[in-house]
């Protein structure tokens, strides 16, 4: 699709991916509307990059979805892309007792709920415009579990599961669905794992060169787009899963032990 005078709406804005799609995607002559639940962050990015569009809104809280369509439709009813890329990735022990049931499933509410229920409050004005998308930015641990965040391969794994089918919904419509299927990368999710035992901060990808290779494949139609190491994921995801969990599982686990 182009990439230019688009009117793009982008979930978790504030940092890391979303940070970048903003400053890449406003540099290619986009309009650029993010969200991020930290009023703080948001004004810190409207002096970093005037022109971006900021909006206080969490994702997993159908209600703030609803007012941000009314805010966002009626301010900006050309919006043609939507990128779902707010997350959150926690180091979840199953063992902890103490963790509450509430607290347990809150990246089900923000990875998962947030960007079905965002496609379904926007979905019929995406389908107004010329030429749409839909980005769902998913991850290398989608293709395979992270045993150290249970709830959150969960979550990106439903994830991909959900966009495939949405592809197939709308296969008919002018909105074309992405996968963005990212391996890990230097950004402030991944802070609280860098001192685990078993992480190899080596193979996190940089985030710039990240966005620029997801920008490369909408640009290029790309439907699903692994760049850096998420390619070789999906082939190790196919030829030896065994292998790939017996890795993945000495990430943290000291950690996974505790019983709080
Ligand atoms: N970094 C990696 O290694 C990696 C790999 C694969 C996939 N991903 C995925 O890439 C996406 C972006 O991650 P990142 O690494 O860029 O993380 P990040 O730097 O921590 O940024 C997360 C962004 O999401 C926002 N956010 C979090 N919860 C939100 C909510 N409930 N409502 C609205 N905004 C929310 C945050 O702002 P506030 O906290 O202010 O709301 C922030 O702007 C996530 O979906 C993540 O799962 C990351």
């Amino acid at each position: 699709m182009k990439l230019n005078n688009n009117t793009i709406l982008i979930t978790g804005g504030t940092s890391g991916f979303g940070l970048e799609f903003a400053s890449k995607l406003l540099a290619l002559g986009n309009t650029i509307i993010i969200t991020g639940r930290n009023q703080a962050k948001l004004d810190e990015i409207n002096k970093k990059l005037p022109g971006v569009h900021t909006f206080k809104s969490d994702v997993s809280d159908a209600g703030a979805i609803e007012q941000l369509y009314k805010q966002v439709s009626a301010q900006f009813p050309s919006l043609n892309v939507l990128i779902n890329n707010a997350g959150e990735m926690r180091a979840i022990s199953l063992n902890d007792a103490s963790t509450g049931l509430r607290d347990l499933t809150r990246e089900v509410e923000i990875n998962l709920m947030g960007p079905m229920r965002m496609v379904q409050q926007f979905l019929p004005l995406l389908k107004q415009q010329n030429e749409a998308a839909i980005m769902n930015v998913t991850s290398g641990i989608a293709l395979m579990p992270f045993p150290v965040s249970p709830i959150y391969g969960a979550t990106k794994s439903g994830l991909r599961s959900y966009t495939k089918s949405l592809r197939v919904q709308l296969k008919n419509s002018r909105v074309k669905v992405f996968e963005l299927i990212a391996p890990g990368s230097s950004t402030p999710l991944n802070d609280q794992f860098m001192d685990m035992d078993g992480i190899n901060a080596n193979l996190m990808m940089d985030p710039g060169k990240l966005i620029d290779m997801a920008i490369a494949g909408l640009g290029k139609d790309k439907l699903e787009i692994y760049p850096g190491l998420a390619r070789v994921m999906k082939i190790m995801s196919r030829l030896a899963p065994g292998f790939l969990l017996k890795q993945a599982s000495k990430v943290g686990a000291k950690f996974m032990e505790t019983a709080g």
